[in-house]
């Protein structure tokens, strides 16, 4: 019998109506939309906005649209993993809180933190249940309101970032179709370059941690911008080269969007061409968690089933990866 793969049935996204427009950042901050066109490819980002609104209700949304999209039950879906770094709340889960909103009951869930490589950490985590064949419909979210944690009178990291949600379905394949094979990889000692310091038990909320803006995201970019490159198209190499393919099999390279230059250098690295990479930094800006299934749906009419993509992230941690693909759909 043919080994049971993970496949992607269904991907759906969602991203709030505020846009965070590069004139009206020009307004906010010492910059110019010159300066961030041309060091991010950013023109705009989705904003989140609204009393009591957060990360799940993004998640909820691209979930119930991948659930009618897919013809699934809600009785049907049995895990739910949520990638992000701006849960509602320390605790419980997203993931949790997602399902409590949809009504799905069946199901057990949890969130995966590995910063923008979180979609695809939760995407290997999940899929290894779907092959042991104890799950058979997972549910794999990628969602964060980054505008939470954006200090907005510091230009280096207001202009980057974005709020946004994807979703896709995984569900056992025994035709060759699905994931592949993944590599992924951390090292702690990048904590030091990107990092949110507070709210933790290292230092939990007080005035301290509140007059030192540690609920704010902290990056150093030069550092990451160097090491983004160098691991994603390692890895990326690596994925391929372990697999006997060259870059004439992959159809698609989707990388996490973080920079237009980090993308645009490892597709050179990786000596692939840009008319098959997926970007869609432009819109969104950096969603940390949500880029990789918002660049899947915003490029699914353009897959076609058997197309082998590989999808790469590097973020916070550092975490990163690449994870190769058959698409299914
Ligand atoms: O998703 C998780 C992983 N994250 C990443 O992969 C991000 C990696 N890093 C980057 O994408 C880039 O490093 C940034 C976009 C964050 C910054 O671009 P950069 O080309 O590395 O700029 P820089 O930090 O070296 O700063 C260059 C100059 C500085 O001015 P001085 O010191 O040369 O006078 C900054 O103060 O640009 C200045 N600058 C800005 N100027 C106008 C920084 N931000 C801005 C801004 N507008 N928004």
């Amino acid at each position: 019998m043919a080994k049971k793969l993970a496949a992607i049935t269904g991907v759906h996204g969602y991203v709030p109506d505020f846009v965070l427009s590069n004139a009206l950042l020009e307004e906010m901050v010492d910059t110019t939309d010159e300066w961030i066109t041309t060091r991010t490819g950013i023109k705009e980002r989705r904003i989140q906005k609204g009393e009591g609104l957060a990360t799940s209700d993004m998640g909820v949304e691209a979930v119930k649209g991948l659930l009618e999209k897919t013809g699934t039950s809600l009785d049907e879906v049995d895990m739910v993993i949520c990638g992000t770094v701006t849960g509602d709340m320390a605790f419980p889960d997203t993931a949790n809180i997602i399902c409590d909103k949809i009504g799905i009951r069946n199901a057990f869930s949890f969130d995966v933190n590995a910063a923008c490589s979180g979609f695809l950490f939760a995407l290997t985590t999940a899929a290894k249940f779907v092959e042991s064949g104890t799950h058979k419909k997972v549910i794999v979210v990628g969602a964060d309101k980054m505008s939470s944690i954006i200090d907005y009178t510091d230009r280096t990291t207001c202009v980057i970032f974005g709020d946004g949600a994807g979703a896709v379905l995984l569900e056992p394949s025994e035709d060759g179709y699905g994931i592949q094979d993944s590599i992924l990889k951390s090292n702690g000692e990048g904590r030091h370059y990107l990092h949110q310091k507070g709210g933790g038990s290292l230092n939990p909320a007080s005035k301290k941690s509140l007059d030192e803006k540690m609920h704010y995201i902290y990056q150093n970019g030069r550092p990451v911008f160097k090491a983004a490159v160098s691991s994603m198209s390692s890895v990326v190499m690596e994925l391929i080269e372990k697999h006997n393919l060259t870059k004439e099999d992959i159809k698609w390279l989707v990388p996490h969007q973080a920079n237009i230059r980090i993308i645009e250098t490892v597709a050179k690295m990786a000596d692939f061409p840009m008319e098959r990479v997926m970007v869609n930094i432009q819109k969104y800006g950096n969603t940390t968690a949500a880029t990789l299934p918002l660049c899947l749906w915003d490029y699914e009419s353009k897959m076609e089933k058997g197309d082998n993509i590989i999808l790469t992230a590097f973020g916070g941690g550092f975490t990163w990866g690449a994870t190769l693909i058959k698409w299914s759909i």
